[in-house]
């Protein structure tokens, strides 16, 4: 059994971070999402692995990523030229898919639990194809299944505009070579992708066996600001260990699953976890909040922070009370001491500012 990754899109909910980095970088508790991704891949044991990159930040993928060594992997990436959609993602890979059957994982997923659960079903029967359902509030913004009285699946469809069904396609699909065929028979969406979902849905019609699995723990689809966000609070809540490697004063307080990693320096703060400090950051006269990520490099002087994610190199100075907040790295956001209250930025394009 092969995996496909897709990591190429252009992350447009995620601007202005995706216009420097891709939003599979992004990092949830200091770590991009395609590491935990591949990870979870390795667990399953599976160790071929296509990774689908675009050309605009393809490099970008490859260097964080490298052979796939250090993950137990051999990875092979392929240039998809333009979004056309999952579907044409994996038309894209089909050199590299052949016959295999295959786990295709959207690279800015993650289900609790990983994927082994998945493989191990499919490996037992590789001619039905499997996709995971999980229910939503706001069906909406997914491709959604419609089962029948016997748990089967009658119907699916992409972002329905009417409810139908509150079970969302869950970004991780375990396929059958003959999905290639229906990939042939589907024409392009409304928004001008081939959508895996119809090819899904074609697959059915041709009389191929596709068979639901209700998950049970969390999804996170970390495709927004706010969904960084809660997979940043559900991954440290989950993962986090107490480790302080790096220097801690007298005068500071650690409180709980903090990681601290070697190099970062703590002077006259509190750190309530879960929480995460990277190597080279530096926290003085401030208090990090539960379920903040401080990324490598990043200076706090006299701040608060909670609930947020702070990626690297940033310069945070005199700022109190920041909460829900996500901050791309190298920025700088700073107090002077002038008696004035005027506010001065200098903002980059498609920021989000709330003042109150
Ligand atoms: C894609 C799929 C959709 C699925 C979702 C999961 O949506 O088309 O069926 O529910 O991923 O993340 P997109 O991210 O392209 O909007």
């Amino acid at each position: 059994m092969k995996a496909l990754v897709l990591s190429g899109g252009k992350g447009t909910r995620l601007r202005p971070l995706t216009y420097t980095t891709a939003k599979q970088l992004i990092p949830v508790a200091n770590k991009p999402i395609l590491h935990f991704v591949l990870e979870q891949i390795a667990t399953a044991g599976i160790e071929d692995v296509g990774v689908i990159i675009s050309p605009e930040t393809g490099g970008m993928v490859q260097d964080a990523l490298g052979g796939g060594a250090g993950f137990g992997l051999r990875l092979t990436f392929i240039v998809q030229d333009e979004p056309l959609g999952l579907a044409h993602a994996v038309k894209t890979a089909r050199a590299f898919l052949g016959d295999s059957p295959f786990l295709m994982f959207l690279g800015d997923n993650l289900v609790q639990g990983g994927v082994a659960p998945l493989a191990a079903d499919f490996r037992r029967d590789t001619s039905t194809s499997i996709i995971q359902l999980k229910k939503v509030p706001d069906p909406r913004a997914f491709g959604v299944a419609v089962l029948d009285g016997g748990g089967r699946v009658a119907r699916l469809v992409e972002k329905p505009k009417e409810f139908i069904s509150d079970l969302a396609l869950v970004g991780i699909y375990a396929f059958s070579p003959a999905v290639h065929a229906a990939i042939e028979r589907i024409k392009p969406s409304w928004r001008g992708e081939l959508e895996i979902t119809d090819a899904i849905q074609e697959l059915i019609n041709m009389g191929h066996a596709v068979a639901p699995r209700l998950l049970e723990g969390w999804w996170l689809d970390t495709g927004k600001k706010d969904d960084i966000l809660e997979a940043n609070r559900v991954v440290l809540d989950e993962f986090t260990r107490r480790r302080v490697e790096g220097t801690v004063d007298e005068a500071s307080q650690v409180v709980g699953r903090v990681e601290i990693e070697a190099g970062a320096v703590v002077e006259r703060s509190v750190i309530r976890g879960p929480a995460v400090v990277g190597a080279g950051a530096k926290i003085v006269d401030s208090f990090i909040g539960p379920y903040t990520a401080i990324g490598r490099g990043t200076a706090v002087e006299d701040c608060s922070v909670e609930h947020s994610v702070i990626l690297d190199n940033c310069r945070l100075r005199a700022v109190h009370h920041i909460e829900d907040s996500l901050i791309g790295s190298g920025a700088r956001l700073t107090r002077d001491d002038s008696r004035r209250r005027v506010l001065r930025f200098f903002i980059g394009d498609e920021c989000q500012i709330t003042l109150s």
